[in-house]
């Protein structure tokens, strides 16, 4: 196997990967960006609406409003000191992003323009803050393309096209990775002094999703394979607006502009719901209130889905009801100035023209709340205790870094990846400089070569194809918006058939070397299985209903006994793992500690857990 010796190995090239790879290569690291996917394709370029940064550019907004917003937003699982660095630090990573280049839009001051995301409000929950920096709906978009102009310039190795399928620990330290070039199907080992995971969510463990289909949890499953714990997995986003069926994000950058959700009786539903922030409520509560009117026999024409309607005519009604002000009012040309990539999906995927007619969105499987434990400086947690596995990082989506609690909210995540892929990227500078080489075995990359051969090899009968279909199906229905004992039940016992048939019965049509996609698709779904069963036993275990975890069963928030991480762990045996699941993480809640030093009385506590709404 070709070896490559690399002080630093990013693994992935979305933002958090390209940030991490900056910071580290302008610390003076020697830095290899290893991704199957070129760059410029990573699914960072997919956000759209904007990166959540108190500017204040065109509403009084300050860090601290964030860090409150993103705390209760998590529905008080957030750790508290990691929220308040990712607002304080958005601020900072946003302007560096316009010294960069980005092209975010302006306001008539040709200032940075902000535009309204659910949750994200002024004076601790007082009023919706227009927060949210954009450029069009092709924010993340812009970000990518960005970061990769900086890394070039800052002369990073790029490996495009390399899959990474392994992580090599020696002794409890990570002393590289084990990838595949996809055009030749050679194995490479990339030898690390730090390995920075930075691969993405795993949305395609669901039927209807915003997520590429190479999001697939390639780095969350080989930590999981290697002993490493997942945290809070259980938690898993649902964006209220998908395209019906595709699953396609619509942005919540539509409702940021006036957009509004109408039922199949023309209501605006969101308004008994949650009677302030209405359609901006944060996404758990909208989309629960999606599946609630489904229910109900009020989605349009029953098939569960309903209406998005950012046509001026309606926008501007509603705003003339609440008594907006006249310069907030929109015209067709504003939706296609403002919302560009949504009329053209829209218009070519469904034949709908928004400007015209409403959207039919319904839940899709969106963002990850959960993943490889890290603390703030993007180092790996190997328990509860917060010890760490030496040369391992993680950033992005794949990562927990408990910020984003039991619900994300809109924006956070652009935010989480510029934020906390530049500090991995800084510590990874600093801990490359004093660690020592850790020699590489002599077997490095044997264990995963024999998997591969095993999937190209195998002479069962069921396809990748039915297999991840009936994944898809029971993690739809079993464990999406809404959970109870029986549906999650039903889920683990479907995912340990579909394991059992992927381990022992297995077979794929193409047994070529040369860019075979049927190969990596298989290896995929491997990831995809080990994910989907972490993400159900964690949820069966957590008998509370919180942030994005809705269990019909337990319908209330427990802080008294659940306000805890979870973490996950198997026994290393692939093909019938026993899963341990903990909930001996503390939650931090610093912020509120501090309150409560300062003496304040209860009722001017900010940051203690308070009622959830559902
Ligand atoms: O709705 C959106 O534009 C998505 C943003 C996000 O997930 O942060």
């Amino acid at each position: 196997m070709q070896v490559h010796k690399h002080d630093a190995i990013i693994i992935g090239a979305g933002g958090a990967g390209l940030m991490a790879a900056l910071y580290a290569s302008k610390g003076g690291a020697d830095v290899a960006v290893v991704s199957k996917l070129y760059p410029t394709r990573s699914h960072t370029g997919t956000a759209q609406g904007g990166i959540g940064a108190a500017l204040g550019n065109l509403d009084e907004d300050k860090p601290i409003y964030h860090t409150y917003d993103t705390v209760k937003g998590g529905d008080y699982l957030t750790d508290q000191h990691a929220a308040k660095i990712l607002a304080e630090n958005a601020v900072d990573a946003v302007i560096e992003l316009e010294h960069m280049g980005l092209p975010f839009d302006r306001t008539s001051e040709k200032r940075i323009s902000q535009r309204r995301f659910g949750g994200h409000t002024r004076n601790f929950g007082e009023q919706l803050v227009r927060r949210a920096c954009h450029a069009a709906d092709r924010t993340g978009h812009m970000i990518l393309q960005t970061l990769y102009q900086q890394c070039i310039k800052n002369e990073v190795s790029f490996f495009d096209e390399f899959q990474v399928v392994d992580m090599i620990v020696v002794d409890g330290v990570c002393a590289g990775v084990v990838a595949i070039e996809l055009g030749t199907g050679e194995f490479h080992i990339f030898h690390g002094k730090a390995s920075f995971f930075a691969t993405g969510g795993w949305g395609r463990c669901w039927s209807v999703t915003s997520n590429a289909h190479s999001l697939t949890g390639d780095g969350a499953a080989i930590a999981l394979r290697r002993g490493l714990p997942l945290e809070d997995m259980e938690f898993f986003q649902f964006h209220p607006t998908g395209i019906y069926r595709m699953g396609i994000l619509i942005t919540e950058g539509v409702r940021g502009e006036g957009g509004v959700l109408i039922n199949s009786q023309g209501e605006r539903f969101m308004e008994r719901y949650a009677p302030n922030a209405k359609d901006l409520a944060s996404r758990d509560v909208v989309s629960r209130a999606i599946y609630l009117e489904t229910r109900a026999g009020r989605s349009i024409k029953n098939r569960g889905y309903v209406h998005l309607d950012v046509r001026p005519g309606t926008v501007n009604r509603y705003f003339a009801e609440e008594g907006r002000d006249r310069g907030d009012f929109i015209d067709d040309a504003t939706v296609e100035r403002k919302l560009p990539d949504i009329l053209d999906f829209c218009r070519t995927y469904l034949g709908v023209d928004p400007v015209k007619e409403p959207m039919p969105v319904q839940p899709t499987a969106h963002y990850a709340m959960g993943g490889i434990p890290t603390n703030v400086d993007a180092e790996v947690i190997i328990d509860a205790a917060g010890n760490v596995m030496p040369g391992a990082y993680a950033a992005g989506e794949t990562a927990c870094v408990s910020v984003h609690g039991a619900n994300r909210l809109g924006t956070n995540s652009l935010v989480d990846l510029v934020v906390f892929g530049r500090r991995g990227g800084m510590k990874v500078a600093e801990f490359v400089k004093g660690a020592d080489w850790v020699p590489l075995p002599s077997d490095a990359g044997a264990e995963i070569r024999a998997e591969f051969d095993r999937i190209r090899g195998g002479s069962g009968s069921s396809r990748p194809g039915e297999l991840r279909a009936k994944m898809q199906a029971t993690m739809m229905d079993n464990i999406g918006v809404f959970r109870t004992e029986e549906t999650l039940q039903q889920g683990i016992s479907d995912l340990a058939e579909l394991r059992e048939r992927f381990h022992k019965d297995l077979q794929i049509d193409d047994k070529s070397r040369v860019f075979n996609t049927d190969l990596m698709e298989a290896w995929e779904l491997g990831c995809l299985l080990d994910l989907a069963d972490v993400t159900a036993r964690a949820a069966f275990e957590r008998k509370e209903s919180r942030g994005a975890h809705s269990r019909e069963d337990f319908k209330r928030r427990d802080d008294e006994n659940w306000l805890a991480h979870s973490l996950v762990s198997h026994d290393g045996n692939l093909a019938s793992p026993s899963y341990a699941v903990n909930f001996d993480k503390k939650v931090d809640l610093s912020l509120w500690e501090e309150e409560i030093r300062q003496g304040l009385p209860e009722d001017q506590q900010k940051f203690r857990p308070k009622e959830r709404v559902y």
